[in-house]
């Protein structure tokens, strides 16, 4: 007993100091910073961008699926759902909070898709598709490996 309730003191006090080192107290709620540039949305907002996200996963995991069979009508038509036509209508408020490059990246990532699927239509070529659909994985990577998503406690534009 005697031994768990110092567990618990030192346990509380690391991570309080933690918190204090990394956070202002309003924040404590939020993911630990890791030394991503900080979004910092609504969770309206965050909720639409990781919605997009998902349906990034989904489709690409469509695409490698049809890769494999190979299915190129398959691959096209997956390919074209993560193009232009499914890049969401930015409200102007979110818009005003993503960067530029963010921008840029989200947008020519839709672009590659709809490449793809031009030739997956045209040339039917399992390792072009695949190289393609490799370089655009590397987008999602750089990606996430610089931006990450807070949302306020207090919830922005609400
Ligand atoms: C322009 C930037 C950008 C691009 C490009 C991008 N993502 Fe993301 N993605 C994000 C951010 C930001 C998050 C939230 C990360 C965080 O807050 O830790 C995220 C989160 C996700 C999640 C988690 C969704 C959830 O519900 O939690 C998935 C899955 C994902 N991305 C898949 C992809 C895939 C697949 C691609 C490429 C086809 C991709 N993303 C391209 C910025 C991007």
């Amino acid at each position: 007993m005697k031994r768990q309730a110092i567990l618990a003191t030192l346990l509380s006090l690391s991570l309080s100091a933690v918190c204090a080192a990394d956070l202002p107290a309003h924040h404590a709620h939020a993911p630990a910073h890791d030394g991503r540039a900080l979004l910092e949305l609504n969770p309206d907002e965050r909720a639409m961008i990781l919605e997009e996200m998902r349906l990034f996963l989904d489709g690409v995991q469509k695409i490698s699926g049809a890769l494999a069979k190979p299915d190129m009508v398959a691959v096209a038509d997956s390919a074209r759902g993560l193009g232009q036509k499914m890049a969401p209508e930015v409200p102007p408020a979110l818009h005003a909070k993503l960067p530029l490059e963010f921008r840029q990246l989200g947008f020519s990532v839709h672009h590659d898709f709809d490449q793809i699927a031009l030739d997956a239509d045209s040339l039917k070529d399992v390792s072009h598709s695949l190289n393609q659909l490799s370089d655009t994985l590397q987008k999602c990577v750089s990606c996430h490996a610089t931006y990450q998503i807070r949302t306020s406690i207090h919830g922005g534009n609400h």
